[in-house]
């Protein structure tokens, strides 16, 4: 993979650097700016340098338009107070605002681009469509740097076609995050622990594939857990639930179980009246969530008391652990235990411990913890999972020789 550490003579370069500074607003306040920190090493080198920086990054989902509330501009601002010195802001991508301030840019000086998802070409399926928004980008650039690694995982103009037109070359924390992860699949320390979590089972399916003959233990909780308990035959009143994934959830149990991979369910559910925090809860045996108070239309939102100690002593008795996806609703107090619980263990383990993904690295920040008590959190959510089941990821390929 080239490198920037291995490239000399930055400076008076114009170098486009793609970074993720997709991060969590509340309106206009960051709740949690990970990701931000994570990319200042490599613009501070690149500044350091002497080189003209124009920092590019998507930001949500907007599709191919204008969408005030996917702005860059607070992330600008905030990269500015974290870099303690000025970061222009162009209100477009690659028009005249974008035009006006690279070509202005002194010697050490950043720029931040608008939201590349406000073109059509970033995300284009068209292979031409795309190739023609990052060669408007690359007439920007002598150089790219890419250092977006939560966004490796996607074939966009910017991070895919873009390293094609410039000569390109992966960033510090790229560099970082390559090394934790290839630490977890080439020579994990065991008992190797993995904790899934988060809503989607079938986002998970893949990396659950690929882990079961390399992990020991595989924890699951979250939304995930009842298409679990579906599988075991339990019924889980209006709890998420993917019923078309059970049959594939039936199989990896078996193959667990063949290969002598232990998977750790919860025993036991917060059940909720309904999704808020006004709601009712009870606590209820995971294999008979039907039997709380509310019946056919209780939800799971939580991995209950009894499951989260069982959680927690199960991480503390493994060498390395990687979770990704949280236990419940963290975001209100009452469904956070879970989360909290897996979290703290994590910060206690005697081992290796890797945060992955966006959601429980701003988990983890938002219930109060320090990045320090972690072995690692990784900035990619998507792409760190996709790493783990062994796919070939474009924004890696590209920057091979
Ligand atoms: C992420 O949040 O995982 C990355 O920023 C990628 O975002 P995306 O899933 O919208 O492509």
């Amino acid at each position: 993979m080239r490198k920037l550490s291995e490239l000399a003579h930055l400076d008076g370069k114009r170098v486009v650097i793609r970074c993720d500074l997709n991060v969590p607003l509340d309106g206009t306040r960051i709740t949690d700016d990970g990701r931000i920190v994570a990319s200042v090493p490599t613009i501070k080198y690149l500044v350091d340098q002497g080189a003209k920086v124009i920092v590019i990054s998507h930001l949500g989902r907007p599709e191919g338009a204008p969408e005030a509330k996917y702005s860059l501009e607070p992330v600008a601002n905030r990269l500015s107070e974290l870099l303690g010195s000025p970061v222009a802001f162009a209100g477009d991508t690659v028009g005249s605002a974008a035009r006006a301030a690279v070509t202005t840019l002194e010697r050490g000086g950043v720029v931040v681009l608008e939201n590349l998802r406000f073109n059509p070409g970033e995300t284009s399926k068209s292979e031409d469509e795309r190739r023609e928004f990052a060669s408007k980008l690359a007439e920007f650039a002598d150089i790219m740097v890419s250092d977006g690694f939560g966004v490796v995982h996607r074939k966009q103009a910017s991070v895919y076609e873009l390293a094609q037109l410039l000569p390109s070359y992966a960033g510090f924390l790229i560099e970082k995050e390559l090394e934790v992860l290839e630490r977890l699949t080439k020579s994990p320390e065991r008992p190797y622990a993995v904790v899934l979590g988060g809503s989607k089972v079938s986002d998970k399916l893949g990396v659950i594939d690929h882990l079961l003959p390399t992990v020991n233990k595989l924890l699951i909780g979250g939304g995930m857990v009842f298409t679990f308990l579906a599988a075991l035959g339990h019924k889980v009143g209006s709890s998420l639930l993917e019923v078309d994934q059970i049959p594939v959830v039936t199989e990896y149990l078996a193959r667990a179980k063949q290969l002598g991979v232990e998977i750790v369910l919860p025993t036991d559910i917060v059940v909720a009246s309904k999704f808020g925090a006004d709601a009712e809860v009870s606590i209820t045996a995971a294999d008979a969530i039907e039997g709380s108070p509310f019946g056919a239309s209780g939800l799971g939102l939580d991995i209950g008391p009894q499951s989260a100690e069982n959680f927690a002593r199960e991480i503390l008795g493994a060498k390395t652990v990687f979770w990704n996806g949280p236990m419940g609703v963290f975001e209100i107090d009452k469904f956070a235990n879970g989360t909290r619980a897996v979290a703290k263990a994590l910060t206690e383990m005697n081992g290796f411990s890797v945060v992955g993904g966006g959601d429980s690295a701003a988990a983890v920040r938002v219930l109060g913890f320090e990045d320090s008590q972690f072995g690692h959190i990784s900035t990619g959510g998507g792409a760190s999972l996709e790493f783990l089941e062994g796919k070939k990821l474009p924004g890696l390929e590209v920057l091979n020789d």
